[in-house]
C-alpha cells in the first residue's frame, strides 16, 4: 500500500511539472492564504528560524488552485528552512506587480499580477545548481532527503496557472524564488478567445467561494 501511495504522488508531482495536473483556480485573497499557514511554516522552520511576513495592503484577488498554492508556498519554506540548516529568517512578502514589470517578462500580459516571494538567509546556489533547480529529480541533497520534485512542482502549477517563476540566489547571499500569480484580468485576458489555446484555467469569478 505504501508503495502505491508513493507512486501515486510521483505521478502527481510529475503531472504537476509538465503542467498537466487538474487545477481549480479560484479567486483568493493571497495575504490571507499566507496568513492561514503562517503557524505551519514557523512549525516547519523549528526553533531557531524565524518568519517574518511583508504583506502589501489592498492587493486584488489571485486567480489559483489553493491547495496548490499552499504547497507551492510550504515547498519553498521547507527549502529555504533546509539551506539555512534551521538558522535564520525566512521572508514571505507580497505586492502589486506594476504593467511595465509585467511586460518586461515575456510569459506574462500587460495586465494585473501579484508577487509573491520567499526570501531566505540560507546558503544560496551556485549558477550551476541554480541552473537546474526547476528540473524534475534534480536535488543536490542526500539519498532520503531530497526528491528534486519541490521546485520542478512550483515551476509547473505557476506556469499552468498563467504565472511565472524566477530565482534569484547566489552563494552565501541567500534565495528568492518568486512568484508571479495572475490577478482576475490576467486570468480573464488568457482565457479570452483571441488568445492561445490553453488549458481550461478559468477563474471561476464571483461564483466561486470567498476566498
Ligand atoms: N532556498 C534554497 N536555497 C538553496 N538551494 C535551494 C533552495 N531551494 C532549492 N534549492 C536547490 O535546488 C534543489 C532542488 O530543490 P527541490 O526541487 O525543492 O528538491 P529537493 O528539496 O528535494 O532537493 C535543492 O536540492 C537545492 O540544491
Ligand atoms: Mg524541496
Amino acid at each position: 500500500m505504501a508503495a502505491v501511495d508513493r507512486a501515486a504522488t510521483l505521478v502527481r508531482s510529475l503531472l504537476a511539472f509538465a503542467r498537466q495536473q487538474p487545477l481549480v483556480p479560484v479567486p483568493l485573497d493571497v495575504n490571507a492564504l499566507v496568513s492561514g499557514i503562517a503557524e505551519l511554516i514557523e512549525g516547519a522552520l523549528g526553533p531557531s528560524g524565524r518568519l517574518d511576513t511583508r504583506l502589501a495592503p489592498g492587493l486584488g484577488p489571485v486567480c489559483a488552485d489553493r491547495n496548490q498554492l499552499e504547497n507551492a508556498i510550504l515547498n519553498l519554506a521547507v527549502n529555504a528552512r533546509d539551506a539555512m540548516a534551521g538558522q535564520g529568517t525566512v521572508t514571505i512578502a507580497t505586492r502589486a506587480v506594476p504593467p511595465e514589470e509585467a511586460r518586461q517578462i515575456p510569459s506574462l500580459r500587460d495586465t494585473d499580477y501579484v508577487l509573491l516571494s520567499v526570501t531566505d538567509t540560507g546558503c544560496g546556489m551556485a549558477p550551476e545548481v541554480a541552473e537546474r533547480a526547476l528540473e524534475p529529480f534534480f536535488t543536490t541533497k542526500p539519498l532520503g532527503q531530497g526528491t528534486g520534485l519541490g521546485l520542478s512542482q512550483v515551476f509547473g502549477f505557476v506556469t499552468q496557472s498563467g504565472g511565472h517563476v524566477a530565482l534569484a540566489s547566489a552563494p552565501g547571499a541567500g534565495t528568492t524564488v518568486s512568484l508571479y500569480l495572475p490577478g482576475q484580468a490576467a486570468a480573464q485576458a488568457r482565457t479570452a478567445p483571441s488568445g492561445p489555446a490553453t488549458d481550461p484555467v478559468a477563474c471561476l469569478g464571483g461564483t466561486a467561494r470567498p476566498a
